[in-house]
């Protein structure tokens, strides 16, 4: 994916119910179709969250998931869930009421509003049999209901006076992620990504407890690196960089 694009760029295609948007990309991926596509859902029954958690998926809130196919080098993907939460993050400060609760990214990309998560995102690839690597990128934003989560503080945009539907939300959000991507420009834009990502960043220089797959580490987070990794200052002095796991602030 190289250089400017548009809104124009991509198709789009809106279903009613769907076991999962991410999994209708892939099924899309595998029957040879191409990139920039997006797929949106009013209700998934088989929603997936990180982890193999479930993702709950009613009608009211926004399940979308955007196609792309060989979007860049892997060794330049890293940043790309930087880049989407940016986009994530636009959309949803252009539906809250201006001079309202803070829009914040906790790393590496879930976007909080007043500190409580109010969308997901999953990011899945494939290589197919034709030697394509398709990217699925897969965005839940919590519109009129929240999911009970007894991990983390949740919330949604009706929360706090937001009264766009999906559709709208959508529309930001195809917006602000044709803009993203372009900046991103298949990881050639990734330092301007990662600036504006650290603009936004939720809980710059606070203790943190970052859970990793084997075991969970508390420390200071000190910022993110040009590649987007999270840089954990440890109550034992020692820096490590983190390229997986989940933040919990405290
Ligand atoms: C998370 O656990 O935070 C990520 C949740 C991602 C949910 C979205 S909803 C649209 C897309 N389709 C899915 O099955 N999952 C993602």
């Amino acid at each position: 994916m190289v250089g400017r694009l548009s809104v124009s760029d991509f198709r789009h295609e809106a279903l009613d119910e769907v076991g999962s948007t991410n999994q209708e990309c892939l099924a899309r991926a595998r029957a040879g179709q191409d990139g920039c596509l997006w797929v949106t859902a009013t209700r998934q029954t088989g929603g997936r969250g990180r982890r193999g958690r479930a993702w709950a998926s009613e009608p009211g809130n926004l399940y979308s998931s955007l196609l792309l196919i060989n979007p860049a080098p892997m060794s330049d993907i890293g940043t790309l869930p930087l880049a989407v939460a940016l986009a994530v993050h636009r959309a949803v400060c252009r539906v809250l009421p201006f001079g309202g609760s803070e829009v914040e990214v906790k790393w590496p990309n879930d976007v909080l509003v007043a500190r409580r998560k109010i969308s997901g995102i999953l990011i899945e690839g494939e290589f197919l049999p034709d030697g394509r690597h398709a990217i699925v990128i897969g965005i839940g934003i919590n519109i009129r209901f929240k999911p009970d989560n007894p991990a983390y503080p949740v919330a949604c945009l009706a929360d706090f006076g937001a009264t766009a539907f999906p559709e709208e939300v959508f529309a930001h959000l195809m917006d602000a992620m044709a803009n993203v991507l372009s900046v991103w420009d298949g990881g050639r834009g990734a330092a301007a990504i990662v600036d504006e990502w650290r603009s936004v960043a939720c809980g710059l220089g606070e203790a943190i407890t970052v859970n990793l797959p084997d075991r969970s580490v508390h420390g200071r987070f000190s910022g993110i690196d040009e590649r987007g990794l999270l840089q954990l200052d440890r109550d034992d002095g020692q820096r490590e960089m983190i390229s997986a796991g989940d933040v919990f602030f405290g």
